[in-house]
């Protein structure tokens, strides 16, 4: 089965075309960070407005890069929410363009699934299986018994994972988007201080980041007012450590629970080498399934790996597709 995927619901404006819910067979990424640079941040207004110039272009490409016509194409997938909404809408616009252009099943993707499905990606995952899902958006835990099943465990309270280290780098003067950039600085660095791991030991699945934030913000604040020397490179990796070991301890919890063959970490932040590092095997005593760095960010490939387990359900969708900035699991 071969499907063309859509994605636009943040940044990047990507189409892919995959075969059955495993290969990817082309997967084009057009990134506005660039233009997002200057402002800090994701300005909703210019990235619907990006994504309107890409889509055509990237579409063209992605089945050029395949090799294939829409007369190959079986399905058309496109991510339907959680995300900004005129962003969202570029895509959901394009995929039934092409859907009713060409007569082929539309199926809407809900980004959460389509980031934990990033691990399909030429890998079998080996149900039961806990997913962990960190992303500039979201932070959830949630346990998958077989394909498309998900039961949500927790999620964060306040600051998504990547959000609060684009939030951190910022304390630290580097540009958005930081996570990238915090981790580079942070591999310098050495774990000197003891900032807090946030909701760690609460007695259930849920996160909360922006405290972490502030006492990060008020480390740096008080070294300075001290005249104490300090390396920035040991501050980044201090509040690296503080999340993975946050994650790698909920992670343990849910394990202590539920029996899985298998933790799937995935989302932006998966790319994060402290946090790679401290939910290995090893540590973790299970496989552990890492998406590779270029399906962790926001791609299509894994919108059209999600939407073959969605139609294995039997799930289609149709014209009456709408987008929706707040879609739960
Ligand atoms: O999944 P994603 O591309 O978009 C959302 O769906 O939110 O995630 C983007 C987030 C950004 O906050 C970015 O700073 C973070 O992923 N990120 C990282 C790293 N690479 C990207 N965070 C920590 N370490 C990284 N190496
Ligand atoms: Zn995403």
């Amino acid at each position: 089965m071969l499907i063309l995927s859509f994605e636009s619901s943040c940044d990047e404006t990507s189409v892919a075309v995959t075969r059955d819910g495993i290969e990817v067979l082309s997967n084009e990424v057009l990134s506005q960070i660039d233009i997002f640079k200057d402002y800090g941040g994701v300005v909703p207004e210019i990235s619907s407005r990006e994504h309107v110039k890409g889509i055509t272009l990237v579409y063209k490409k992605a089945l050029e890069d395949a090799h294939v016509t829409m007369d190959d194409i079986d399905y058309v997938a496109v991510t339907c929410g959680p995300g900004l909404i005129g962003s969202l809408l570029t895509g959901i616009n394009a995929a039934k363009t092409v859907a009713l252009n060409y007569n082929k099943p539309l199926v809407g993707v809900n980004h959460l699934t389509g980031h934990i499905y990033s691990a399909s990606i030429d890998h079998k995952v080996n149900y039961p299986a806990l997913a962990l899902l960190i992303s500039g958006g979201h932070t959830e835990l949630v346990y998958m018994e077989k394909d498309y099943s998900f039961k949500k465990l927790g999620s964060t309270s306040d600051d998504a994972v990547g959000e609060v280290f684009d939030k951190v780098a910022r304390i630290l003067n580097l540009p958005y988007p930081g996570g990238p950039l915090v981790d580079k600085l942070g591999k310098e660095g050495v774990p000197i201080y003891n900032l807090p791991h946030p909701m760690a030991y609460s007695n259930d699945y849920n996160f909360s980041f922006s405290g972490l934030k502030s006492a990060t913000t008020k480390l740096l604040y008080d070294l300075e007012k001290d005249n104490i020397e300090y390396k920035r490179e040991d501050i980044a990796r201090s509040f690296e450590e503080a999340v993975a070991s946050t994650l790698e301890r909920k992670v343990k919890k849910a394990l202590s629970e539920y029996k899985v063959n298998e933790v799937i970490v995935s989302g932006g932040s998966a790319a994060n080498s402290v946090i790679r590092a401290k939910l290995s095997k090893e540590s973790l005593g299970v496989d552990v399934t890492f998406p590779l760095m270029k399906y962790c960010g926001d791609n299509a490939a894994m919108i059209g790996i999600s939407a073959y387990y969605k139609i294995k359900e039997g799930e289609i969708d149709d014209m009456n597709l709408s987008a929706s900035s707040r879609l739960d699991l």
